[in-house]
């Protein structure tokens, strides 16, 4: 299988790590890349009992024998790279190899600024972000007056490019947010101190991805962020500045569509988000306190406590259309263990009319109630199974009832955050 897709099918924080981490250790992989999005994602992956968490890197990096690569439609913040790959180093981990895209955008110390003050000034209709300067960094691209990793081993060409992206902002920051200005030379100082490092890791990585394709490589791009936070399949605004769906990886990686064979969907055993924005399921009594609490949900990045609520089926068929998938991962079942009875999203009810499918407008999305089908409990411990057979019967009657209204088989479990606590469904 040479194309890979693994990416979230909710609102991020599924376990892409640990399903990427799966894939790696039950095949050979031969890359591992990330195709949109930068520091804002948080990817833990959980081997010997020992804890990972990726931000900017894939996760793939810990997977022996895989090149990692951080490819165009990324937006890369060359300090947080630099302060991850020395993270893993200091913990014994070989991270040479790696290659980071010529036309990634780059993330500068006034993108997370910009970030910040635009919130502030949100106020009460903040998005949440992550404060990294994702969005600043996307919008300075899609207004063609972005820095890209090219340009910082032309001194004189950054110069110009960093005068043209603060032109703008700084009128912005000095008069609207009463803000002191940018200078240019810190940030292009700032900027080429890092061209060194960088230099010998940059290269074509469309290339040399479609040349690894060709070859018959394994490619895995592993997804940040979900398909509820796309910024055009999402529930805009309250989303990010990328395109985490199927689609953004082409867009991403430079590979064209009919390169890929499988697109796997991450998805929880109920829903978590983090930051603004509508979430039916979502839940406010002592059942959503207990998942937050049992599921451990708490932020990679931000350290922020995850809003909590059931799993959601209108999503996980949305997920499924938009993204092409050819199979679920399913996680954190164990968390489940600790209910006598489950109730699952099958549909939203909308002013009075179920609804089946993802409704049209946000406005109908802000007013869904979920309609409730409830399931048995097994009220146990599943961590130590390791094989369908091995799972309560109402465990399994859980997973076989998601599969049947989620659009796409579910190909493993995850029951808990080690590396070899998966159950394979359908191999
Ligand atoms: P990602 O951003 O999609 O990679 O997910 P995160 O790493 O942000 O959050 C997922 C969390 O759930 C991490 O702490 C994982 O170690 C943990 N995790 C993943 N799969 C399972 C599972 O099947 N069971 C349990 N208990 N934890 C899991
Ligand atoms: P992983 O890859 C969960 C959310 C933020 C905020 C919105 C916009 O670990 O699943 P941004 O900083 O991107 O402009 O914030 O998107 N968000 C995530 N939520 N997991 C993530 O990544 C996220 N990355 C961004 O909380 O609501
Ligand atoms: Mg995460």
């Amino acid at each position: 299988m040479p194309a890979i897709v693994v990416l979230g099918a909710q609102w991020g924080d599924e376990g892409k790590g640990k399903a990427t981490d799966q894939l790696a250790t039950t095949d050979p992989i031969d890359f591992v890349v990330r195709t949109s999005g930068g520091h804002n994602a948080g990817h833990t992956i959980v081997v010997n009992g020992e804890k990972y968490a990726t931000h900017l890197l894939p996760s793939g990096i810990l997977t022996p024998g895989a090149t990692s690569v951080i490819a165009g439609g990324v937006v890369v913040s060359p300090e947080a790279l630099f302060r991850e790959l020395d993270g893993l180093v200091a913990r014994g981990v070989e991270v040479a190899g790696l290659k980071v895209s010529a036309n990634a955008h780059v993330i500068a110390s006034y993108h997370a600024t910009i970030d910040k003050v635009t919130e502030r000034f949100l106020g009460k209709n903040q998005i949440g972000t992550t404060g990294r300067g994702i969005g600043p960094a996307y919008g300075d691209k899609i207004n063609r007056v972005g820095v890209r990793i090219a340009d910082l081993f032309d001194e004189k060409i950054l110069a110009q490019k960093v005068e043209a992206a603060l032109d703008l902002r700084n009128q912005l920051l000095t008069k609207v947010y009463n803000r002191r200005a940018i200078e240019v030379d810190a940030v292009v100082e700032e900027l080429t101190s890092y061209a060194e490092r960088l230099r010998p890791m940059v290269c074509d990585t469309s290339l040399l991805l479609n040349q690894a394709l060709d070859a018959g490589q394994t490619v895995l791009f592993e997804g940040a962020q979900a398909t509820m936070l796309d910024v055009d399949h999402g529930t805009y605004p309250f989303v990010t500045s990328s395109n985490p769906v199927a689609g953004g990886v082409c867009v991403g990686a430079g590979i064209g569509p009919t390169r890929i064979d499988r697109v796997i969907g991450v998805i929880k055993a109920y829903t978590t988000r983090v930051g603004s924005g509508p979430f039916p399921t979502e839940l406010f009594d002592e059942d959503g306190t207990k998942l937050q609490q049992l599921g451990g949900e708490i932020g990679v990045s931000t350290g922020r406590t995850r809003r909590c609520g059931w799993y959601d089926a209108v999503i996980a068929r949305y997920a499924s259309r938009v993204n092409g998938l050819t199979e679920f991962f399913l996680t954190k079942l164990d968390i489940l263990g600790a209910w006598e009875q489950i109730p699952v999203c099958v549909a939203y009810e909308i002013d009075g009319q179920r609804v089946d499918e993802m409704p049209m407008t946000q406005t109908e999305f802000f007013h869904a109630k979920p309609v409730y089908e409830y399931f048995e409990g097994w009220q146990s411990d599943i961590s130590d199974c390791r094989s369908f057979d091995d799972l309560p019967k109402n465990a399994q009657v859980y997973v076989q009832a998601l599969e049947e209204m989620s659009g796409a088989k579910i190909w493993g479990v995850g029951v808990g955050p080690g590396r070899e606590q998966t159950v394979v469904v359908h191999p």
